[in-house]
């Protein structure tokens, strides 16, 4: 029987995954490390040439610079069928995306590589009826007087998931993103050495702490299962109550 958007006549079997941009120990490490835990197979990849650390039960490491169009390609021709594409690949530059170079290449990185890479893994994502996982941000509704670049890129991304999710219905794909709100990786250190934020942000959470990599590994899971069948386009919110205030 087929349920919503996505067929569990398989839901048992091992599914294979793919989380781009998990080398830092953040965000991606930790829903590759969930996906992991679930008995799935996981391919994670990286800018840099190591991950910083190996989340636990996770396959294999591949460099992958995004913007780098065959390098995408290369990778996608690698999967016959996917069955969820985590995009978790990002840049900030604070205080620096005034400047012309510095903004284009943000939204490079953030918006317009992630696109190609969703394209490159239709074919594989349709073979699985598989679903894709965007990363959002609390800039994607907030203006971001510092990162506007960033800010704009994610306001796209969340536009985006709504527009690829119409558009791949048709392939049974779900596309959907999670908006995180401040969470404690690498790509916020710059951000929480500036004390007076940090506190701003324990301050304004209801939740009364910045979040961890490992809070927003449910919300993946659960946009991954076929518990998320008839969920497609949505942008999920994990942010400790900050966007409520
Ligand atoms: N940390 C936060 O507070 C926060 C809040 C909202 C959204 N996010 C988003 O969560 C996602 C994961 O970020 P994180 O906070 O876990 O940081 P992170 O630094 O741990 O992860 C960023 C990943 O992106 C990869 N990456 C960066 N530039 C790349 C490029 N040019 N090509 C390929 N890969 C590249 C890095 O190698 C790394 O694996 C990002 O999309 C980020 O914007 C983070």
């Amino acid at each position: 029987m087929t349920t919503g958007l996505a067929s569990t006549a398989d839901a048992d079997r091992v599914r294979q995954w793919l989380v781009v941009g998990a080398s830092r120990g953040g965000i991606g490490a930790a829903i590759a490390a969930a996906a992991a835990a679930s008995g799935d197979r996981v391919l994670i990849t990286g800018a840099e040439a190591q991950p910083l650390q190996m989340p636990p039960g996770v396959d294999e490491y591949v460099q992958l610079e995004i913007t780098d169009t065959a390098g995408v390609h290369a990778l996608a021709a690698r999967f016959e069928k996917l069955d969820v594409l985590v995009n978790c690949a990002a840049i900030a530059r604070r205080d620096e995306e005034y400047q012309s170079a510095v903004f284009r290449r943000v939204i490079e990185v953030n918006l317009i590589a992630g696109f190609d890479l969703v394209n490159a893994l239709r074919p594989a994502l349709r073979q699985a009826r598989g679903n894709v996982i965007n990363i959002a941000s609390m800039y994607s509704v907030f203006g971001s007087p510092r990162v506007p670049a960033y800010g704009a890129s994610k306001a796209a991304v969340a536009q985006l998931t709504r527009s690829l999710a119409a558009e791949f219905a048709a392939d049974q794909i779900r596309v959907n993103a999670i908006a995180p709100g401040f969470i404690v990786t690498e790509q916020s250190a710059r951000g929480r050495a500036d004390k007076t934020h940090y506190q701003a942000v324990v301050a304004r959470t209801p939740a009364g702490r910045w979040g961890l990599p490992e809070d927003l590994a449910g919300a993946a899971m659960f946009l991954a299962s076929d518990a998320a069948a008839f969920v497609t386009g949505h942008t999920l919110v994990v942010d400790g109550g900050y966007s409520i205030v």
